[in-house]
């Protein structure tokens, strides 16, 4: 096998088997270079130099999971919990507006204080204020209430599934399921949302032939957004002592969706940037055409540890609006206006 020969198919098919998938996983020196290479021109050709931000706002730290790998998960008794109220998430999605980001996304914990009517209401009144689109990251729910979410007005919907492989799933989410995960998946994307998922990269125990089963299940998902990032261990966790994902697989595993979900949006995350100083530059260089800075207030980033060492957990929101429109020119790149749809979804419409 070729590696010319698998990314040649690749850009004109949009498709590869499980064997060229970890066959490029495994590419080094030049051969990887290439990918990221075609992977970037890729990019270019089918979204753009835009890059599109999103103001993430991460709204409550508190959560009923107990997710081997994070910070927020409940057995954390050391973790900081805050829960922010309605008024005051409205208010920093209007400051996100006024700071020009188009799309908010509201992230937290598994936290059932969220009722069904008060995420409904929260949605209503941010759309209410300002002309933003809005993406949910709370987890998982009942069809009904992901139902209501989109009546009131919610857009989109992120959720990973962390790892396809059934037993680490099991493993490293005690009490949840990963086929109820799939399945609220699928309601998200029936429902017409603009569906985003993923995984995690480096999970202990985690192999290649996994990670190429992740890329073909976001593939089969038909994700319209693809949230990817690198684990890193945090100190109060099970996973304390593991070793943190890798960047330069991270970087090969945004490649090879770019080239097999063309319009899809990419994120480059937090977590590469955190990982490495110029994470979120090389992301953006292999594929990636979405960052997502937060906007929240300092009392509250500091409160939401993931995992440690997090970047722009010092820096108020404004300053990170202007770090981050330089990186993007920096790389010849632009701030992409309006909402930054998918154009994977768009497509599809
Ligand atoms: N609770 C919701 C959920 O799990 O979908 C949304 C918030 S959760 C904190 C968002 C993402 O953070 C998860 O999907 C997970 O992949 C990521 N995450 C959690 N702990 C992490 C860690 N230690 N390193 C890297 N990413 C982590
Ligand atoms: Fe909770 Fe999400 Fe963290 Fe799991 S990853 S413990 S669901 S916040
Ligand atoms: Fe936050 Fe650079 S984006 S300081």
């Amino acid at each position: 096998m070729k590696v010319k020969e698998i990314l040649d198919k690749a850009y004109n098919e949009h498709h590869l088997t499980k064997d060229e998938i970890k066959f490029l996983l495994n590419s080094e020196g030049e051969e990887k270079e290439l990918l990221f290479e075609y992977a970037d021109r890729v990019r270019k050709e089918y979204v753009g130099d835009d890059v599109y931000l999103r103001g993430l706002i991460e709204f409550s730290s508190y959560c009923k999971n107990d997710c081997f790998y994070c910070g927020l998960r409940r057995s954390n008794k050391e973790a900081q919990r805050y829960r922010m109220q309605e008024d005051e998430i409205v208010e920093v999605a209007k400051r996100a507006y006024d700071m020009g980001y188009r799309t908010v996304v509201l992230q937290s914990g598994e936290d059932p204080y969220y009722t069904k009517d008060k995420v409904c209401s929260i949605i209503k009144k941010i759309k209410e204020e300002v002309d933003v689109a809005i993406t949910l990251s709370i987890g998982e729910r009942s069809y009904e209430e992901y139902k209501a979410f989109r009546e009131a007005g919610a857009d989109r919907y992120l959720m990973r599934f962390e790892t396809s492989n059934r037993e680490l799933y099991q493993k490293y989410h005690p009490g949840m399921s990963f086929e109820n995960r799939i399945e609220c998946l699928r309601w998200i994307k029936s429902l017409g949302y603009e569906l985003g998922t993923g995984f995690l990269i480096g999970l202990p125990g985690q192999t290649i032939d996994d990670l190429a089963n992740d890329i073909l299940l976001v593939y089969e998902l038909d994700s319209d957004m693809i949230g990817i990032g690198p684990f890193i261990p945090h100190p109060h966790t099970p996973l304390k002592d593991a070793e943190a994902g890798s960047v330069d697989l991270t970087l090969k595993c945004i490649s090879i969706l770019r080239l097999l979900m063309p319009d899809s949006n990419i994120p480059a995350t937090t977590a590469l940037g955190t990982l490495d100083p110029l994470g979120r530059q090389k992301g953006l260089k292999c594929g990636a055409n979405i960052v997502m800075p937060n906007v929240n207030d300092l009392k509250y980033k500091l409160k939401y540890e993931l995992y440690p060492g997090k970047i722009c957990i010092n820096e108020d929101a404004t300053k990170c609006r202007g770090c981050i429109e330089s990186i993007i020119i920096s790389l010849g790149r632009k701030v992409g206006q309006g909402f930054g749809q998918s154009r994977h979804y768009e497509l599809k419409k």
